[in-house]
């Protein structure tokens, strides 16, 4: 099964990406958390990819487009995978369909989460992620069990550096520029399915568990 998440920014991807890939037993592969852990490993990657995502833009293409190809030929990616945060522009989206098509494979499902911009500020302000495993909270929606500490690693919840309110509306700007359009690149193969993400995290799993069928 191989599943891309699509949405914008604090849509939930990550959330849903997480639980589709403990159910179904498939490597969640996000391109925001292989950044994040080049810039906390100090990474020439990751000091590259800290000067764009922290104005709220994208990586360029170059430096993404070979790191998932990589990433999805390793061996547990055999059976599938959920991407998520890649693709985000249509050569991205080329690139894969390119690189999947050479070993005769496609992608199955592409997830849209439509979360409308108002909501999402509030979303980001309220997340807290974890810097020891990646884990994503939210204060209110999906608080941890001890306020600020990691229920699956015990580390300390910080707020991401890019989601600061003049960053976070820089990167909605972004996703309606650059990756909205591949909303139609999608649908155009027959892949896409939308759900409505401002339902309860549980109800919109469901909904998945339910499409995946
Ligand atoms: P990335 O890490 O992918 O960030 P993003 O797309 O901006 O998305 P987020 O991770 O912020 O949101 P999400 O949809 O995963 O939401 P989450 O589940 O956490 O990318 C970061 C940066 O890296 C980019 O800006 C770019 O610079 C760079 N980058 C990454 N990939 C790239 C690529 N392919 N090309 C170029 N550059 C790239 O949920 C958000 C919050 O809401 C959480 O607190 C959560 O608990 C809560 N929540 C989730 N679902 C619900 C719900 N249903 N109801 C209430 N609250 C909810
Ligand atoms: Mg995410
Ligand atoms: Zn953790």
């Amino acid at each position: 099964m191989r599943i891309i998440m699509l949405g914008a920014p604090g849509a939930g991807k990550g959330t849903q990406a997480k639980m589709i890939a403990s159910e179904y037993q498939i490597p969640h592969i996000s391109t925001g958390d292989i950044f994040r852990s080049n810039i906390k490993n100090g990474t020439e990657l990751g000091k590259k990819a800290k000067e764009y995502m922290d104005q709220g833009l994208l990586v360029p293409d170059s430096l993404t487009c070979d790191l998932v190809v990589d990433r999805i030929a390793q061996d547990d990616a055999k059976n599938g995978y959920v991407l998520d945060g890649f693709p985000r522009t249509i050569p991205q989206a080329e690139a894969l369909t390119e690189a999947l098509k050479a070993r005769g494979e496609a992608i199955d499902y592409a997830i849209d989460i439509e979360v409308p911009d108002e909501n999402i500020v509030t979303r980001m302000s309220g997340r807290r992620a974890c810097l020891g495993c990646g884990a994503t909270y939210h204060i209110k929606y999906n608080p941890p069990k001890a306020e600020n500490v990691c229920d699956a690693c015990g580390k300390e919840l910080v707020l991401r550096d890019d989601d600061k309110p003049e960053t976070v509306q820089k990167r909605l700007d972004v996703y309606h520029e650059q990756t909205q359009p591949l909303i139609s690149y999608y649908t155009e193969a027959g892949v896409l399915k939308e759900l409505d993400g401002t339902q309860d995290i549980d109800v919109i799993f469901g909904q998945i568990k339910e499409l995946l069928k």
